[in-house]
């Protein structure tokens, strides 16, 4: 039996931080499915790079730049994206940042900036445009929690924490909508590691905030991304796109994914101390 896919063919589809990695390959994985995109970042370097490719593969591209922990700019921003495109059937709440330090010694102004991005980014983003997703008939909403999202992981609490809370704050969306009977899809998307500019942008954030990393620090940095983030983001997008067309409310991007959740559901108390050890490893 063949299984049913719901093609973005057509669609208005909204992806924030789409000027790099997972949501630049998100938006060029759609344009070249046939959606119609609103593509939106903080960085527009990143971005207008993303639209132009966007473009040439002949998709119709709405652009602007979004800080999605501004509510007010996202609220705004919802409306002019349906005034100008008439509608909208997607939005994949991606943009993100990365974010390291212990809970002892992490600044509180930290925690509230990933906080601000990674939770109440994806909570501004899914409230701005669900009535316009209602009123498509056919709407989606596609939040990128993380592996971190069911595992947390040592000197990243406020990552973690985010990612755990885009995973609760999207599941009880899933049962509103199903209890209400509402048209819309909900998918939960938890990456494993993807070769992007997350964890380097994460080390220029705090060498721009004052922290002083050292060189030990920032090999180790390396060593990590070289390690842990290892699927192209190209593929991952797809995984996504695929994910959504065939209705599923919970993608796990990547072998790493798939047995970190394993793990986690066999030994739920337990798995602080394999993270601890794993940690330890990495870090040689
Ligand atoms: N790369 C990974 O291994 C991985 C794993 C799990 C989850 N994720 C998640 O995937 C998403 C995309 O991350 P990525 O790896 O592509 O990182 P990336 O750094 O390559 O891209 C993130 C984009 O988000 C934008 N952004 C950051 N803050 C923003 C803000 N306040 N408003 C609007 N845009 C903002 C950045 O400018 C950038 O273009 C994030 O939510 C991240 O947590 C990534």
């Amino acid at each position: 039996m063949s299984k049913t896919v719901n093609s973005v063919a057509g669609k208005v589809c909204v992806v924030t931080g789409a000027g790099s990695g997972i949501g630049r390959a998100l938006a060029l994985e759609l344009a070249k499915r046939g959606a119609r995109l609103a593509l939106s970042d903080v960085g527009e370097a990143g971005l207008a790079e993303t639209v132009q490719r966007a473009r040439a593969l002949g998709a119709q591209v709405h652009t602007a730049r979004l800080d999605i922990s501004d509510r007010e700019a996202f609220f705004a921003y919802a409306r002019v994206v349906v005034d100008e495109l008439g509608v909208v059937h997607q939005v994949y709440n991606n943009a993100g940042v990365a974010s390291s330090g212990t809970v002892l010694t992490s600044d509180w102004s930290e925690y509230q900036r990933v906080l601000g991005i990674n939770l109440f980014g994806v909570i501004h983003g899914t409230q701005a445009f669900l009535p316009h997703l209602i009123a498509s008939g056919d709407g989606h909403v596609v939040n990128i929690s993380s592996l971190n999202g069911f595992m947390a992981q040592s000197g990243l609490s406020a990552y973690s924490a985010s990612k755990f809370g885009v995973r609760g704050f999207t599941e009880a969306l899933r049962a509103e909508v199903l209890a209400a009977g509402q048209p819309v899809g909900v998918t939960v998307v938890h990456p494993g590691g993807v070769r992007t500019s997350i964890a380097t942008s994460a080390l220029e954030h705090a060498k721009a905030s004052g922290h002083r990393v050292s060189a030990a620090e920032e090999a180790q940095q390396r060593r990590y991304n070289e390690k842990l983030l290892r699927m192209p983001p190209e593929q991952a997008a797809r995984i996504v796109v695929d994910g959504v067309e065939a209705g599923r409310p919970r993608v796990l991007v990547g072998r790493d994914a798939k047995l970190v959740d394993a793990v986690v559901r066999l030994v739920p108390a337990h798995y602080p101390a394999l993270v601890a050890r794993l940690a330890r490893r990495t870090s040689r």
